[in-house]
């Protein structure tokens, strides 16, 4: 599972196990005695003076914020995320306080769905019930997704020019057809050196200076000397911070996928950039070539005289159907269309799926009695042809 040094590839493959909790049942809801027209109507009394009290308490709608259902998985809701927080991140608005704001609801209501018990306390008893985690910081989430860069840069997303640089990082990242098919958030650890003030000073910004000295009347030395300023002293500290990167359907081998700023440290400057390329890992079942998928089918060779149904599970599960009633020779092919990788630009265009079929024959000799049967059911005489298959004739 380790991809490079200090950095863990975790939970891949465990992310859609969020509960439901929001369509469960309050507790009270639906145990009140319902049989008498009296009880009825003190139940609707109760259930209005809760849904008021329900509205007055519940603050923000997270689920409206991030325009996802109440039943939302884990995956919708980073995927809404990720994308309403570029759309509204203060760089990218200068001066509108509203899409400030709307930044922020966004951050808080990430980082309380993204929480299973927080999540599950909001569902319960809405934005109130969370009162000792409201203190959000809508950076730090869009920090995990986008990684860090610094808000009074000259271009969104960019770097500061004239600054020094620590060293880009790139690191393959494995990754499944079956993640590249459906979509899927990678949870990476990235254990990342930060530097720390600590006491002291140390020499900084050191660049070199000509320096003149008269020596005498008319006579100057000049000499190359290296001149530094006095900062504070640093240490390298190793934080721990979980990078969200998301596999959107359709990616391709070596897609790169960048995190600003989550590189090499730089003590004089910015850290370097970190870069995740993406890994396609081959499949038992599936070979991809552009956004075509290949398998193959072995059928016997009384599936393949006589016709057969069958489904091959595709790589979220449903299941192509296939239906043959003529007889299928070794090496035919049926092509499904739109059965293949989802395009990676075009989220409408599917690839197709080529399905070739072998034909496993019985194996051992078969009696004279069932030759002479076969003979006469094949129809088909004795027949030898000898041709130059390498070149198709
Ligand atoms: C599998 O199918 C491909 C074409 O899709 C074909 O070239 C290849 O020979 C097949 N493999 C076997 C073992 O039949
Ligand atoms: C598909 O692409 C369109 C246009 O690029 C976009 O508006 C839409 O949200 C995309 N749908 C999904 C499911 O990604």
């Amino acid at each position: 599972m380790t991809t490079a040094t200090g950095v863990t590839h975790v939970n891949a493959h465990m992310s859609p196990a969020i509960t439901h909790e929001a369509s469960r049942r309050l507790p009270g809801w639906n145990r009140t005695n319902m049989a008498t027209p009296s009880g009825q109507l003190w139940v609707q009394v109760c259930l209005l003076v809760f849904l008021t009290a329900v509205q007055i308490l519940a603050g923000r709608d997270f689920y409206k914020i991030l325009g996802v259902p109440k039943d939302a998985s884990t995956n919708q809701i980073k995927r809404a995320y990720r994308k309403l927080a570029m759309q509204y991140h203060p760089d990218k608005n200068p001066d509108d306080p509203e899409a400030d704001e709307k930044f922020h609801d966004i951050g808080a209501a990430y980082e309380v769905l993204s929480d299973a018990d927080k999540r599950k306390t909001y569902d319960r008893h809405g934005e109130e019930g969370l009162k000792e985690g409201s203190n959000f910081d809508p950076f730090g989430s869009f920090s995990s997704f986008f990684g860090d860069f610094f808000t009074d840069g000259d271009d969104f997303f960019g770097h500061h020019h004239d600054v020094p640089m620590g060293g880009d990082v790139l690191v393959d990242l494995e990754v499944t057809l079956e993640e590249l098919y459906n979509g899927e958030f990678l949870e990476i650890i990235r254990y990342k050196p930060v530097a720390k003030t600590t006491k002291g000073m140390r020499k900084c910004n050191c660049r070199q200076e000509m320096k003149t000295t008269q020596l005498g009347p008319g006579r100057f030395q000049m000499m190359q000397e290296t001149v530094c300023d006095e900062c504070p002293a640093v240490k390298m500290v190793t934080e721990e911070k979980v990078l969200e990167v998301e596999i959107e359907q359709g990616m391709r081998d070596g897609h790169e996928y960048p995190f600003l700023s989550e590189g090499e440290p730089h003590i004089d400057g910015e850290p370097g950039d970190l870069k995740f390329r993406i890994i396609q890992l081959k499949h038992e079942k599936f070979e991809r070539r552009g956004d075509d998928l290949y398998t193959n089918v072995t059928i016997s060779l009384e599936d393949a005289l006589t016709g057969f149904e069958m489904d091959i599970q595709h790589l979220d599960g449903h299941k192509v159907h296939i239906v043959r009633d003529k007889v299928t020779w070794p090496g035919s092919k049926i092509r499904k269309k739109d059965e293949g990788m989802p395009n990676y630009e075009n989220n409408n265009s599917r690839g197709v799926l080529v399905i070739t079929f072998d034909v496993e024959f019985p194996k051992g000799s078969i009696t004279e009695e069932n030759k002479e049967a076969l003979r006469k059911v094949l129809q088909q005489g004795s027949s030898q042809t000898v041709y130059n298959g390498l070149q198709g004739y």
